[in-house]
């Protein structure tokens, strides 16, 4: 058997895996399967390209240099890679992911050019395909690029989470899809450098634009969007390399961001157009200069002793929980307060944290029990009959501003409505805005009182009151 055909039939085991390992990481109780799936799947296509690429260079001309240079490349990668991936803490996951998203855009980029430059001979009749791939590829790449850029600048807070309005914004896109699908044409008639350069600019500039005219509390949408570019940009780079594994697989992230950007935006009650083409309607957000009144403070024994007279408790966590990795003593309260009689549970929100799943994933590492995790909607209603609810490092999505104030930023966004409960206990180290820099009212309101702190330490120093 040759080594195509091999490598043709490692490509289908490897494409399966990859469909399985996504069916599985859509269950808690599977995820560890889907994963290892994952790996081995991965392990597979990386094992069948490596031995096609062996194959394809042995004996021509340069293939020790060539060879050589690749493996370096892939040796200093995958040090680099490894690295990072070690020492990246959890809560600096999503900029990661969105600077790992930018590299694929710059790769289909890259191997947009490398198509046209390269000269490999195509046969007449599939040149102007070839043509069209090349520069769809760079675009969609190009898109992906500085668009991941920009989220990753806007997650590690490098850049402002406000979103840019432009003059005209919403025309400046068409316009530029307008021009992409001109310029498309033309090199398809016509192929001068001068389109390919028009097209890289042109993209770079419309990925800039997009990103950055979504603000904060969108963010999360964006990121799986830039996922679902990349995996388009992927497959647009395979169709060029004529690799059919990246097709199958940059199809399979493409589609799956997308659907994952359509949940996210119905969970967060956003018009998914308007999130794709670049936050489309939105207007600049009134701004947050109203006075809320006097909050009130509690210290650790006086929330202790709130807790030991509570039947019900509801602890909704956020991005602060994950940063002071409070999720450990967390799961010693709640196992704590389980031991008293208390009936105690999880309100989850669809974007707690920086990442889909993030306050789960937390939960889980801490052997947090899954029956007792709820999701939004599974434990709203609930929230009005709740003795006590500990906001652990969690603002935006718990913020009546979003089901009360039509002008807020976050207006529409669905929130769990904690300050229905009789009583709120708010953990976190000062009176700052959450994610999308709007204020809470919550915090002014009568039944809420602020823990100030780290979560983990306040959490601690009522596990020791109790
Ligand atoms: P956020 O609105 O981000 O607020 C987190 C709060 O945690 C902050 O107000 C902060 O207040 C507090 N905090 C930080 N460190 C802390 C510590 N060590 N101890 C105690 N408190 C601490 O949280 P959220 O409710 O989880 O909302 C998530 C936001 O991120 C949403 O706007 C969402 O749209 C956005 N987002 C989500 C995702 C995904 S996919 N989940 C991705 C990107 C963006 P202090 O500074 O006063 O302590």
């Amino acid at each position: 058997m040759t080594v195509d055909a091999l490598a043709g039939a490692a490509y289908i085991a490897a494409a399966l895996l990859f469909i399985l390992s996504l069916a599985g990481l859509s269950r808690h109780e599977s995820a560890r399967a889907g994963v290892v799936y994952g790996i081995v799947g991965m392990t597979i296509a990386l094992g069948a390209t490596l031995a096609l690429t062996v194959a394809d260079a042995w004996g021509g001309s340069g293939a020790t240099l060539g060879l050589s240079l690749l493996a370096v490349g892939v040796l200093v990668g995958a040090a680099i890679g490894l690295w990072r991936a070690k020492v990246v803490k959890m809560t600096e996951m999503p900029q990661l992911i969105a600077l790992l998203h930018s590299f694929v855009g710059l790769a289909a980029v890259l191997v947009g050019w490398n198509g046209h430059l390269s000269h490999a001979s195509i046969p007449a009749e599939l040149v102007d395909i070839h043509n069209a791939e090349v520069f769809i590829g760079i675009f969609i790449g190009g898109v992906t690029f500085t668009g991941s850029i920009v989220a990753y600048l806007k997650l590690s807070a490098r850049m402002s989470s406000r979103p840019l309005v432009l003059p005209g914004k919403n025309l400046l896109n068409v316009g530029a899809l307008i021009a992409f699908v001109v310029l498309t044409v033309w090199f398809v008639l016509d192929q001068q450098l001068w389109l390919l350069v028009a097209v890289t600019l042109l993209s770079f500039a419309l990925g800039w634009h997009l990103v950055a005219s979504i603000g904060g509390g969108d963010m999360p949408v964006v990121v799986s969007m830039l996922n679902s570019y990349s995996g388009w940009a992927a497959a647009a780079a395979g169709f060029l390399l004529n690799n059919d594994l990246l097709i199958v697989t940059g199809a399979l992230v493409g589609s799956s961001g997308a659907y994952l950007s359509y949940i996210m935006c119905k969970a967060m009650n956003r018009s998914f157009l308007s999130v794709i083409a670049g936050g489309f309607g939105i207007t600049a957000s009134a701004s947050d200069d109203v006075d809320h009144g006097e909050h009130r403070e509690l210290n650790a024994e006086a929330a202790a002793s709130l807790l030991s007279q509570a039947q019900s408790v509801v602890i909704t966590p956020g991005y602060g929980m994950a940063v002071a990795q409070a999720q450990y003593p967390v799961a010693d309260l709640v196992a704590k307060l389980r031991e008293r009689g208390v009936d105690v549970r999880f309100g989850i929100h669809p974007v707690a944290g920086r990442l889909p799943g993030h306050m789960n994933v937390l939960l889980a590492e801490a052997k947090v029990p899954y029956d007792i995790v709820l999701g939004m909607d599974e434990i709203n209603d609930d929230l009005a009959s709740t003795s006590v609810v500990l906001v652990i490092g969690a603002n935006d999505t718990v913020n009546p501003a979003a089901a009360e104030d039509p002008g807020s930023p976050i207006a529409g966004m669905p929130v769990l409505r904690v300050w229905e409960a009789e009583n709120v206990i708010v953990f976190k180290r000062s009176m700052a805005a959450g994610y999308a820099g709007v204020q809470n009212p919550l915090f002014f309101r009568e039944n809420a009182q602020m823990l100030f702190g780290d979560a983990k330490e306040r959490v601690e120093d009522i596990i020791r009151a109790l």
